[in-house]
């Protein structure tokens, strides 16, 4: 039965569970290498902004059921099974950058060497179809000098959404093991049996190629409801009295299509989504596949964009000189993450004309300076944003937005007029000012 374990990276996907486990009654070591972060942790601070986590960060750390460390020989000491979570980013030509794993397991291969022990690894991070059979496997074995038997090595691929990711981790509608033999299979279903208990989820258990397959294919297949949807936007725009969320709702109530990611937007953003779609399109190529439907989605994702802008000259017609408010910059609601967010990429589309650009977010406005520095302005708070300007765009749908009423607008702005480009607002409410919102016909 293995109690202690290991998790290798400690961003948003090894943190929370880190945390997690270690308030499951599991001993957990964490290990990453950037020694500036494990400061921030072993000072009680979360150096992400999830919910729930920097308390739960803070009781483990007291409880002393997480430590954290930049050293393998430590983390191995300390550990029978070890979660790989490092981050696999994306090549200029959209293929996955392997680096940070090979590294990892370079490093905990030539640790384990030394070392007498039966250690379970579990890869974590989102790799290519092949990826734990001809590069893990290998170079672990090169490094290491054990054979399969000695030790154990699972895919077990992990859905969980930022911002909800402690959530997720704790209620996952199923769990994936990809298993390169029999024994690390049963290895990781009993800790995860021991994790959740009599709320265990549904479980898969298959091959790791598989498993690494049924990543990629949740995530381009969640793309493409949302693609398909924001294609039918651009129809509904187009046809009076149609409106998309309605259509959403309507197609929704069919249980074979269900109404989850069917909201039509400025598209899909964020670390996974644009970073996995294009891989899994390399992938494609690499064995002499087109993936044409994939081809198109990005696409429709990129369109949304130009669909924004065309909807904001309808909206208050030559852009040249114009104010312009951004309510959300976060790549959705929940988190202070900007990575590929739709709405800074909106913001960088308005940029090419000659407009001034005020932004507010509840929480990623540190984040967005770094990407957009100093050519918008900044606003503490959404009066502050609205002040002057002559359009107001809804990027990203936080929950406080949904508060905002025309009399708002009608008081700060100069000539009052919003664009709900997330579908957070009843057209009815907004009648006595200029309003318009992606996916709504003409009225
Ligand atoms: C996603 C997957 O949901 C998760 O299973 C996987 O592990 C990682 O990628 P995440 O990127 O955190 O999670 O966010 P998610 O909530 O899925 O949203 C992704 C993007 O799609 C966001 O930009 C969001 O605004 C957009 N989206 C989502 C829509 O435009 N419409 C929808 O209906 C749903």
């Amino acid at each position: 039965m293995i109690n202690r374990i290991g998790i290798v990276g400690l961003g948003y996907v090894g943190l929370p569970l880190a945390c997690a486990f270690a308030s499951r009654s599991f001993k957990v070591t964490g290990l990453d290498t950037d020694l500036e972060k494990i400061e921030l942790i072993k000072r009680e601070e979360a150096p992400i902004y999830e919910e729930g986590l920097q308390d739960l960060l803070k009781k483990v750390l007291e409880e002393k059921s997480l430590k954290v460390t930049s050293s393998y020989k430590e983390m191995l000491e300390e550990s029978d099974a070890c979660f790989i979570c490092v981050g696999t980013p994306s090549n200029p030509d959209g293929s996955v950058d392997l680096r940070y794993v090979k590294e990892t397991i370079e490093m905990l291969g030539e640790s384990y060497r030394r070392v007498d022990k039966y250690l379970l690894l579990v890869v974590r991070s989102t790799i290519p179809p092949g990826t734990t059979l001809n590069v893990i496997k290998k170079t672990l074995e090169e490094w290491s000098g054990k054979n399969i038997g000695e030790y154990g090595l699972c895919f077990n691929p992990e859905f969980l959404r930022e911002g909800r990711a402690l959530y997720d981790i704790f209620n996952p509608d199923r769990i994936i093991i990809g298993a390169i033999d029999e024994e690390s299979g049963r290895i990781l279903l009993d800790i995860y049996k021991r994790f959740h208990g009599i709320s265990m989820p549904p479980v898969l258990i298959t091959n790791p190629t598989n498993a690494e397959l049924i990543k990629y294919v949740s995530n381009v297949f969640l793309a493409t409801k949302i693609s398909f949807i924001n294609m039918i936007s651009q129809l509904c725009q187009r046809i009076p009295n149609a409106d998309v969320k309605v259509i959403a709702e309507g197609i929704g109530m069919d249980k074979r299509i269900g109404r989850e990611f069917l909201n039509a937007g400025l598209g899909w953003g964020g670390s996974c989504f644009p970073k996995d779609v294009k891989a899994f399109l390399r992938f494609g190529e690499e064995i002499g596949l087109r993936l044409n439907l994939v081809e198109s989605i990005i696409e429709i994702n990129e369109s949304q964009i130009e669909n924004a802008v065309k909807l904001v000259e309808e909206l208050v017609g030559r852009l040249d000189g114009k104010t312009i408010s951004i309510l959300g910059l976060a790549f959705k609601p929940g988190t202070d993450d900007v990575r590929e967010s739709r709405s800074i990429r909106l913001v960088e589309e308005l940029l090419k004309y000659n407009v001034e650009i005020k932004v507010h977010d509840p929480k990623a406005l540190e984040k967005a300076k770094k990407i957009l520095g100093d050519k918008v302005i900044y606003c503490r708070t959404i009066e502050e944003c609205l002040t002057g300007s002559d359009l107001c765009i809804l990027g990203t749908e936080w929950a406080e937005y949904k508060e905002l009423r025309q009399e708002t607008l009608k008081k700060y702005m100069r000539r009052p007029a919003l664009l709900d480009c997330r579908r957070l607002y009843d057209p009815e409410e907004f009648r006595e000012i200029k309003f318009s919102a992606i996916g709504l016909g003409p009225r």
